[in-house]
């Protein structure tokens, strides 16, 4: 299998970033990097803008100030032509797995093949069954979403955002919903994907501090529309501000704030979004 080209460095860059729809600034002042070959976490609560942030590094929507730099790039001031061949380089996990339930398991997971004009249906076939093993779904694959578990839907998702092998894999929310086993399997999944491609940037949106603590290498933390906190997990822990300790205390629980699955309907107009562009 191809992986990731070592010399490149497939980091995510924010500047002065403002991002929001129509006059509703939902993140403003947000300059970060999120390292390449590193597994970054975005960590806020309910609404504070996760999603929001993740639409705009895969370029669904524009910001309203500042840039996103991909791999140095200014994705948005790219021609179309290079942005496409840019966010080919980038897999998505959307919050449900947003599968369509009209398609089997390996059709689903094929889908980001199909711009790929001219490859053999067996080729498809087998890329397909490829990451659906990888997923431990391979025997799952002319089953329909609706016959799969959450945690399974999350998984066929996983093996549909990595089957192009992207420089740069965005989880929204890979564990929430699932109970703690099954979650702990979602971050084994990930963390062994990091394995096998160290040069691959994850970038997981979350609120599972459980999660946090077992995947993150660098963790971004929103909060009233700002950057609160950017750095790698150890300093997060170091850290002395309330608000922090606040979030990451024991007694608050091991998640935080509520499953809102209001997204998956926008996730599921995004990913057809997504599949047209
Ligand atoms: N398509 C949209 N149109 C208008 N406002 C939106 C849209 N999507 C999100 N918002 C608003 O943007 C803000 C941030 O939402 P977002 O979904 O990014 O939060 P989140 O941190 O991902 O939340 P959660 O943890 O619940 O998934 C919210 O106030 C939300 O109502
Ligand atoms: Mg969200």
């Amino acid at each position: 299998m191809e992986t990731c080209s070592e010399d490149a460095a497939w980091d995510i860059a924010f500047s002065s970033l403002r991002v929001g729809y129509g006059e509703h600034v939902v993140l403003d002042e947000i300059t970060a990097r999120l390292p390449s070959g590193k597994i970054s976490v975005i960590l806020g609560g309910s609404g504070c803008g996760k999603s929001t942030l993740l639409r705009h590094i895969i370029g669904l929507s524009r910001p309203m100030r500042g840039t996103i730099q991909i791999a140095g790039a200014d994705l948005f001031g790219l021609s179309s032509r290079d942005f496409r061949r840019l966010r080919r380089q980038m897999g998505v996990l959307f919050q449900d797995g947003a599968l369509l339930g009209a398609m089997t398991v390996a059709e689903n997971v094929a889908l980001p093949l199909s711009e790929h004009l001219g490859l053999s249906r067996e080729l498809v076939r087998r890329e397909a069954l490829r990451v659906l093993k990888m997923v431990e779904l391979e025997a799952f694959a002319d089953f329909y979403p609706h016959q799969l578990s959450g945690g399974m839907r999350k998984r066929a998702g996983l093996a549909r955002a990595i089957i192009t092998n992207p420089r740069i894999l965005l989880c929204d929310e890979p564990t929430s919903g699932l109970d703690p086993v099954t979650a702990a399997r979602m971050d084994a999944l990930l963390l062994s994907l990091h394995a096998q491609f160290p040069a691959m940037t994850i970038v997981s949106v979350s609120h599972d501090l459980m999660s946090l603590e077992r995947i993150a290498d660098y963790v971004l933390v929103l909060k009233d529309g700002l950057l609160h906190f950017a750095g790698d997990l150890a300093s997060l822990k170091a850290s002395d501000d309330p608000y922090l300790a606040m979030f990451l205390s024991r007694e608050a629980g091991t998640r935080l704030g509520d499953f809102s699955e209001s997204m998956d309907a926008r996730v599921a107009t995004a990913l057809a979004d997504w599949f047209r562009a």
